[in-house]
């Protein structure tokens, strides 16, 4: 790697002539060791000069510390010498001008930009493949000590490899099946479901209203899931915040995947003044006019604070940040579906297995990795029983792409070794209606992960002893449940599995309109 830096101090004032000597012995010496405490490479401080309150440095390396890593080290050298000696302090620096230059490992499937890059430059040389970074030199300072420009280097590798994956098929392996199985109908569950009355349409896009008879079939739902599932397995239910800020999404690096293919959040603003005079206005407006000044309410609204919660998992995160987990508390085992989450689900309407406002049970888990790898296919083989035996489903499991890849969209590489711990396993079920089961779309149920140290990491959630913490989640929804239920057993109850039937005392009868 190739590095090329002009960068300019500013200082409290200027530096006295007698000072030079030992500027010069501090960068003669800080390249000397640099040069010395590696074997390869170059290091050089080319150039500096000062004027008034000036101080120029330029730097090249190849193969050697990074110019940027090299600044923030002198600062503390060259205060420590013109601070006590000259009463002159640093009061910060700017790039003039920065560039690297690093090989790639595949060439780019075409150009692209990048924030706080001013230019991005690809060429090849002797058959190989290399990109010009030329640092924005308004970069602000803190950036540069917190990483930004490793990361604008790593940046550059991961949306050129994304950009070859985007090409290639989600990963995806069928690891069980449970089978053909009778279905008594091979219409549309949500037409269905829609003609009885059971569901309605909102006016607004992908939300429905569910009717007492298909609440009862939810209760019904969750009841068989603490009998067979969580009671068995000790899991408590919490009711965890359904409005997440930033902050969490930054930990748990959903923020990084924002509308890129696997994070569609609803976003949450806040009033700018919550005072009644910054309303009347379009109170006053409202009442006269019966409709809503949406472009003038959006003029007094704050950019988005954080959005409604996507999934379960990252705001429960919040309430274990920064702690210590005692020993005993090990392994916590939690659920959840105290309130729905929501999706931003992009094109045109859809039916009942793919809402906006979604009602999903999230299943959580944290211990040690040999706890957290038990607990997960303890979850998984309960979760079989479910779905097979009790609902009488044709499913299937499938070990796919984990969606903490998809939804943060980095490119890591998924370990495919057959004995896959980490990673995650998606239920999907046969649709009847969408045609033959080897050529139609299954519909995917439920997932379940087991994610290793992401989250206690990420969260910088620590335990007892040092003990390593490993986490492991997944999710389903009632109406994708249900959805899937109704469009291999159809409406009629003489069809449906007696084990369900047990928690069915009496279904509501639907209303009917006239
Ligand atoms: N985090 C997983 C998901 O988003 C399970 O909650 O599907
Ligand atoms: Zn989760």
């Amino acid at each position: 790697m190739k590095h090329y830096l002009e960068v300019q101090f500013t200082l409290s004032g200027p530096l006295p002539s007698e000072s030079k000597g030992e500027i010069e012995e501090l960068f003669k010496q800080f390249s000397e060791k640099t040069q010395e405490s590696r074997d390869k490479g170059e290091f050089k401080i080319t150039e500096w000069k000062t004027k008034e309150t000036k101080l120029d440095i330029t730097i090249s390396s190849v193969d050697s510390l990074s110019p940027h890593v090299a600044v923030l080290r002198l600062r503390k050298q060259l205060s420590a010498v013109i601070g006590k000696k000259y009463r002159v302090g640093l009061r910060g620096f700017a790039f003039i001008k920065y560039i690297i230059e690093t090989e790639l490992e595949e060439k780019p499937v075409k150009e692209f930009t990048l924030p706080l890059v001013k230019n991005l430059e690809f060429f090849e040389e002797k058959g190989k493949s290399f990109v010009k970074i030329e640092i924005d030199p308004e970069i602000e300072e803190d950036f540069v000590e917190k990483g930004a420009i490793e990361r604008i280097i790593r940046r550059v590798g991961e949306k050129i490899s994304k950009q070859h994956y985007g090409a290639k098929k989600e990963h995806h392996q069928i690891s069980w099946y449970s089978g053909e199985k009778k279905h008594h109908t091979e219409e549309n569950p949500t037409q269905l479901m829609q003609n009885a009355n059971w569901i309605q349409r909102t006016n607004y896009r992908n939300q429905w209203i569910l009717s007492p008879t298909i609440t009862a079939l939810a209760e019904a739902l969750k009841q068989i899931m603490i009998d067979y599932l969580y009671e068995p397995l000790g899991f408590n239910q919490m009711m965890i915040p359904k409005l997440v800020d930033w902050s969490i999404w930054l930990r748990s690096e959903h923020a990084e995947g924002i509308y890129q293919g696997g994070f569609e959040p609803y976003f949450v603003v806040q009033p700018k003044s919550a005072d009644p005079e910054y309303f009347e206005e379009i109170a006053d407006y409202i009442t006269i006019t019966k409709t809503i000044p949406t472009e003038k309410l959006a003029e007094k609204v704050s950019a988005p604070i954080g959005g409604l919660s996507y999934a379960q998992c990252p705001p429960f995160w919040s309430w274990l940040q920064g702690k210590t987990l005692a020993k005993e508390s090990l392994p916590i085992k939690i659920f959840d579906w105290s309130g729905p989450t929501y999706r931003y689900e992009s094109g045109s309407a859809y039916g009942f297995e793919r809402v906006d406002e979604l009602h999903r049970i999230e299943t959580l888990f944290i211990g040690s990795p040999e706890q957290a790898k038990e607990i997960g296919i303890q979850v998984k083989d309960k979760l079989r029983i479910i779905f097979e035996e009790v609902l009488d489903l044709e499913v299937r499991e499938a070990k796919v792409t984990p969606w903490w890849l998809q939804q943060s969209a980095h490119e890591d590489e998924m370990d495919t070794a057959e004995d896959l711990v980490v990673g995650t396993i998606d239920y999907e079920a046969y649709m009847p209606y969408r045609g033959s089961r080897k050529e139609s779309e299954w519909l995917e149920i439920q997932n379940i992960s087991i994610i290793g140290q992401k989250y206690p990491k990420g969260f910088s959630v620590k335990a007892e002893g040092n003990i390593e913490l490993w986490s492991g989640c997944g999710g389903g929804s009632f109406e994708r449940f249900l959805t899937a239920f109704i469009s291999q057993k159809g409406l009629d109850k003489n069809n449906w599995p007696e084990k369900f039937m047990k928690y069915i005392d009496k279904l509501p009868e639907p209303v009917k309109f006239h």
